[in-house]
């Protein structure tokens, strides 16, 4: 029988490393790339086995699952406390899950939702602890495995970096996980291996995904076993425009076998959709499907776990987070199933309040919290470019109740009949790539309009 490669999730804190340590494993530089240096949607990159195998020598030769298994599938997820959405649906699709902690700060606010998370789903997982290099007194051995690498560090250094460790053990047990370093733990299924690291470096890359390996190894045989011809299941990512392709979804298939010519149920906001796969399009192993640069290749049919575009007919309204699921045969019962969860993902609103724009419903979903928890109230929540329509609808507040008469848009464009009429109504708009500095520059300008 054929296995599926492991969804793996990157979970932590803001900036502890997540996509820094994925950029060692596939080669790249995506944490760079991004503005304001900070994960705002969930990426994918397929890692195949000659890749890990590689990272990892001779410490996989143990493991007999890496021969029937094509790699692994990892998502990168934001740390910033704006996404919680976008966390948990990283940490749903999980079928393993990394952990990241910064070695020096700790368990921070996410990385105890992220773990919270983990709980809920019941995610096997281990616990990274990243920037090892940054120790003081840290002599860098490029690419070394950790017990290498620590056993040529003098005294003082291993001694901070085992204090390191001894704090994660203890937040840990009060958080109900037994832990120890991966070398010293005796019973992998009653303990978590922590996994010192440097993203940097490479240092304890091998180890992290050796132990990772042993995971799939111990908990996943059955799960990722995979009958010829199971209908594809998935998660929309986001729903996007493509030059020369028109609209297209990214989404992840977690199950299944997805085929050019599978027609596949999605939902909108209030609806469901019913449409024929035009073409599937797939990045090259490696590559991050987030990047926008990289090209992806046509494909007649894929395998899960693996990240995709969809080029097909009436997705337009395509919500993010959207399932996505195949219709064969007699479908009702697929439709029933994907109206149930269209009910999870509606916006509250009130009559006077903001108007709040953003790319994807993850997005606007972290925008529209954040908003929430300054209690400012919310007229209209939407996907799409900011149009006339909003600036029109935002001067009707305007008037009664300035301070919320404004729009807030996040990673989209403003329509020229916007502009237009921004110009002529006053109507203050509050627009960046960055979610945090939207929020925070429209409280400031509250704060100068009072005074
Ligand atoms: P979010 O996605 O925004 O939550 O952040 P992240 O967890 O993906 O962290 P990111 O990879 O963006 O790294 C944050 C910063 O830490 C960057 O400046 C990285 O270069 C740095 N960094 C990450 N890992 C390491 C490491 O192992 N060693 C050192 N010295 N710096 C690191
Ligand atoms: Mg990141
Ligand atoms: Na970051």
């Amino acid at each position: 029988m054929k296995i599926r490669s492991p969804i793996v999730s990157v979970l932590g804190h803001v900036d502890h490393g997540k996509t820094t340590l994925l950029d060692f494993i596939r080669g790249g530089a995506m944490a760079q790339k991004e503005a304001g240096g900070i994960t705002q949607h969930i990426g994918g990159t397929e890692i195949p086995m000659e890749v890990i195998e590689t990272i990892c020598g001779n410490l996989l030769t143990k493991l007999d699952i890496r021969e029937t298994m094509p790699g692994l599938f990892f998502i990168d997820t934001p740390g910033h406390e704006a996404f919680t959405t976008l966390r948990k649906r990283g940490g749903a699709l999980a079928d393993l899950a990394i952990l990241i902690v910064d070695i020096k700060e700790g368990f921070k606010p996410q990385t105890y939702e992220a773990l919270n998370i983990l709980k809920t789903f019941r995610t096997p997982f281990v616990v990274a602890a990243t920037k090892i290099d940054k120790i003081y007194g840290w002599e860098t051995n490029k690419g070394l495995s950790f017990i290498q690498t620590y056993n040529k560090q003098a005294p003082s250094v291993q001694e901070q970096l085992d204090t390191g460790v001894y704090e994660l053990v203890g937040v840990l047990h009060d958080e109900g996980f037994e832990s120890e370093r991966f070398d010293r733990v005796e019973n992998f299924a009653r303990q978590i291996s922590i996994i010192p690291i440097s993203a940097k470096t490479g240092e304890g890359i091998p180890e992290l995904l050796t132990m990772l390996m042993g995971l799939a190894q111990q908990y996943l045989k059955e799960q990722l076993q995979l009958e010829a011809d199971a209908p594809a299941k998935g998660t929309i990512l986001e729903v996007k425009e493509e030059k020369g392709l028109g609209v297209t979804v990214d989404a992840v298939i977690y199950d299944g076998i997805l085929k050019k010519n599978d027609t596949i149920i999605l939902t909108s906001l209030d609806d469901i959709i019913t449409t024929k796969i035009r073409s599937i399009l797939k990045p090259r192993p490696l590559e991050e499907m987030r990047d926008s640069k990289k090209r992806f290749q046509k494909v007649n049919e894929v395998v899960a776990a693996a990240g995709i575009k969809i080029v097909a007919p009436k997705i337009e309204n395509v919500v993010s987070g959207s399932p996505l699921r195949v219709a064969r045969g007699n479908s009702e019962g697929v439709k029933e199933e994907v109206l149930g969860e269209i009910e999870s993902i509606k916006i509250d609103t009130d009559e006077m309040g903001v108007i709040v724009k953003a790319d994807t419903l993850g997005s606007l979903e972290a925008l529209v919290s954040m908003l929430k928890d300054m209690e400012v109230p919310i007229r209209a929540a939407d996907i799409g470019d900011v149009s006339r329509r909003d600036v029109v609808d935002a001067s009707i507040v305007q008037k009664d109740n300035p301070e919320y008469g404004v729009i807030i848009s996040f990673n989209n464009k403003i329509l020229p009949s916007a502009v237009s009429e921004i110009s002529s109504t006053g109507v203050k708009l509050f627009h960046a790539d960055v979610i945090y500095q939207l929020t925070e520059d429209y409280a400031e300008w509250v704060a100068a309009a009072e005074e």
